[in-house]
């Protein structure tokens, strides 16, 4: 079975489709404006099938075109690529609108073009509850005006794939949403590769311990939470990808069209002073930080009540904190080959 997969050079792309090559054969289309093309080299080096690369723009129709006649046979698409930097996005909404949501919107009118079964899986992200109501957060929380044209294109996509999937009896799909993925491959040959300045803080903290960064700053110690910093839920990449895996296998299963959504979390809240704690006592490395004002958009405290997945998908996380905040260190000392 051959696997489209959208932003596949990108982080959490490049390591489903290490997970992906065990068995399927895997076609990556990315143009490359948030990776670097080394990223395909290295990804074959870990995966179990050789992975092959078309530099396809998704805004662009006839390039889509292109790679829907060149690989007729696909039966799953797992859509990642798409822009993903919040503040950007607030400057820059159009780019967001326009690179986001035509992207999707290209794919799918190939989709309806194919009179055959076809599973996708959409990137969506927790940010579409906004402030949550309830926590943790489960799948019946309303999804709220957005904070960021970013926000909103993951709920415009959702709300996009579903009114396809109803239209399209050969469509089933799924969004799966994330909490905040974190860390690398064991093999240390891919990870997350933010070009410039990261503005999350795992890659911040990993380049500020080799020396590429500043001290970091904690952006707001006075949140209503136990420490006063805020509270996240973050996942593994690989425990992600994984969930990928399991999502298109639950499709393949399903006889009829579906349009599904699943929180992809640990379903444990971790605030920004513990993750320097778990980081300090993993990795044996000092951070250096200070406080600073809180970042326009953070909310106090997100972590997801991750049931459905556990049941429906028969998926679970395998790696704890730790090993994700030592995994994501290993990673940046192999890039920047410090010993
Ligand atoms: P990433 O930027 O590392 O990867 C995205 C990839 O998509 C990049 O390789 C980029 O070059 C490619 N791309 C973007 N626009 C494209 C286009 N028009 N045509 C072809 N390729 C294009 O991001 P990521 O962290 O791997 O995120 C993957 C997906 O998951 C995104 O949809 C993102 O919004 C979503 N997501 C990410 C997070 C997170 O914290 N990383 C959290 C929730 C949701
Ligand atoms: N933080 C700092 N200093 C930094 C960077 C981050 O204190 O230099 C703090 C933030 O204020 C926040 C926490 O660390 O409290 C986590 O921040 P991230 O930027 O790593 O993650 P977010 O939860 O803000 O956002 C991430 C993705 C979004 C996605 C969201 C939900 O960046 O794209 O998870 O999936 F929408």
């Amino acid at each position: 079975m051959k696997v489209l997969v959208t932003g596949g050079l990108g982080y959490i792309g490049s390591h489903t489709c290490v997970e992906l090559s065990k068995k399927y054969s895997v076609v990556i289309a990315d143009n490359l404006i948030n990776s670097k093309i080394e990223v395909l080299e290295r990804l074959n080096s870990i995966a179990h099938s050789k992975v092959i690369f078309e530099k396809i723009d998704l805004r662009n129709k006839k390039e889509v075109a292109f790679l829907f006649e060149k690989h007729g046979d696909i039966s799953g698409i797992i859509h990642f690529a798409a822009l993903k930097a919040v503040g950007e996005s607030v400057e820059k909404p159009l780019l967001y609108y326009e690179n986001n949501i035509n992207s999707l919107l290209n794919i799918l009118e190939q989709v309806q073009q194919r009179n055959s079964k076809i599973n996708f899986i959409f990137s969506s992200s927790c940010t579409v509850y906004g402030q949550p109501i309830k926590l943790p957060i489960t799948e019946e929380e309303p999804v709220k005006k957005a904070f960021s044209p970013y926000g909103e294109t993951k709920q415009i996509c959702e709300n996009i794939l579903s009114a396809s999937s109803k239209l399209n009896k050969y469509l089933r799909s799924i969004s799966l949403r994330y909490f905040n993925p974190i860390g690398a491959h064991e093999s240390a040959m891919i990870g997350e590769l933010p070009l410039g300045k990261p503005q999350n803080l795992i890659p911040y903290i990993t380049q500020s311990v080799a020396g590429v960064r500043e001290k970091l700053t904690i952006f707001g110690d006075d949140y209503d939470t136990p420490d006063g910093t805020c509270i996240r839920d973050y996942i593994h990449v690989t425990d992600l990808a994984d969930a990928h895996i399991k999502a298109l296998e639950y499709l393949i299963e399903k006889e009829f069209s579906t349009n599904e959504v699943f929180n992809i979390g640990t379903g444990k809240g971790t605030s920004v002073l513990e993750i320097i704690n778990a980081f300090e006592s993993s990795t044996g490395k000092k951070i250096s930080y200070k406080i600073g004002k809180r970042r326009k958009g953070d909310v106090d405290a997100t972590y997801a009540d991750n049931k459905k997945a556990l049941k429906s998908l028969s998926w679970s996380p395998k790696y704890s904190l730790e090993q994700a905040l030592e995994s994501a260190w290993n990673w940046e000392k192999n890039y920047r080959k410090i010993k």
